[in-house]
């Protein structure tokens, strides 16, 4: 089945928040460094090829996960339709107007392009290359940013006749009063993953290093990798789909009935959002490890042939 997909003139915060992207890298490299260390050196030297050219705050595996969001600031923008998947929640089956998703440009495309870049035969197997630094870059951003399930569709109704850009025009009332945008709440963990001045803001603190270990080393506990034996970790499609239906099961139908704080939904946003980021590691983790395990395996097919 073909679906449908929007993308939107108006590019608002389409971002999972730092914090949520470091985390979820960091869940990754915690992973990798206990169970494939190997994966874990080649992504690591891979991403830090870049770090001269770029402006000194992603340059650890972590803060590379950040790196597709600065460029935006440096007015890279062709690839701003790479960092969701838009599939169309429209209860009512109002007519609605496609954009460039219609033309599969979305997350699933973005990871699936990196994939293919990174395991590319065209240049010798290991050798560095601009683009290959850039796409494990892409690969860390994007299986981070589909674990943010208001990444995954966006919604329609007469209200909403443009669509509500991913939660981005629906508005939730928190406990203090305050009204915040719903993507942003949802971006930011229910405001569990948030930075300031002194904490997780880049480039990283010795201190806040050890802060994203030890809180990463803690989740993976909470939820451990053996949770998920049954899930699919390597077809983004799937991915991209259980983000859609986790946002039409969970997220919207809690903000229909009340739409305003609920401190229920504050909670249960974050424990969902905690357990979405072990998953988006584990996934980012062992799309990694393909990707290494297709240029080992043909690397020995090139060596057997010789
Ligand atoms: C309400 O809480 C949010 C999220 O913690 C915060 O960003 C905002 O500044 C707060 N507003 C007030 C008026 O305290
Ligand atoms: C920054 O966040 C940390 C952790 O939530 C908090 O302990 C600290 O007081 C905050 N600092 C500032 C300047 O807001
Ligand atoms: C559209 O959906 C929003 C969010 O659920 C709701 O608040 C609004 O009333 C709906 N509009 C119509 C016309 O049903
Ligand atoms: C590299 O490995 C992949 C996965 O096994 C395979 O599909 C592809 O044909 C191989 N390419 C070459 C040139 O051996």
């Amino acid at each position: 089945m073909k679906y449908l997909l929007l993308s939107t003139l108006v590019m608002l915060s389409y971002q999972w928040w730092d914090v949520g992207h470091m985390m979820t890298a960091q869940i990754a490299k915690n992973h990798l460094r206990e169970n494939r260390p190997d994966v874990l050196a080649w992504a690591d030297s891979l991403i830090q090829d870049l770090n001269p050219l770029t402006d000194g705050k992603s340059n650890t595996f972590a803060e590379a996960a950040v790196w597709l969001d600065d460029i935006k600031e440096t007015g890279t923008n062709f690839m701003n339709d790479w960092h969701y998947t838009n599939r169309p929640m429209n209860p009512d089956g109002l007519q609605i107007k496609i954009e460039d998703q219609a033309r599969n440009i979305n997350s699933i495309y973005a990871i699936n392009s990196a994939t293919s870049v990174l395991t590319s035969t065209k240049t010798a197997k290991f050798r560095h290359t601009v683009f290959k630094a850039e796409m494990i870059r892409v690969l860390l951003h994007v299986i981070g940013d589909l674990h943010q399930p208001l990444h995954d569709t966006a919604f329609w109704n007469v209200t909403y006749p443009n669509g509500d850009q991913g939660g981005n025009l629906m508005k939730l009332q928190i406990e203090n009063g305050t009204f915040v945008n719903l993507h942003s709440f949802w971006d930011a963990g229910a405001f569990a993953f948030v930075s300031n001045s002194t904490f997780l803001s880049r480039p990283l603190s010795q201190k806040d290093q050890e802060y994203l270990d030890n809180w990463a080393k803690n989740l993976i506990r909470s939820y451990p990798y053996s949770n998920y034996k049954d899930y699919d970790m390597t077809n983004p499609s799937v991915w991209t789909y259980v983000g859609y239906r986790q946002a039409l099961q969970f997220v919207y139908p809690m903000i229909q009935s009340s739409n305003n704080f609920n401190n229920n939904y504050v909670e249960q946003a974050k424990q969902f959002c905690e357990s979405n980021i072990a998953v988006g590691g584990y996934r980012l983790a062992n799309k990694l490890i393909e990707i290494f395990d297709i240029i080992l395996l043909n690397e020995s097919m090139v060596k057997f042939d010789q």
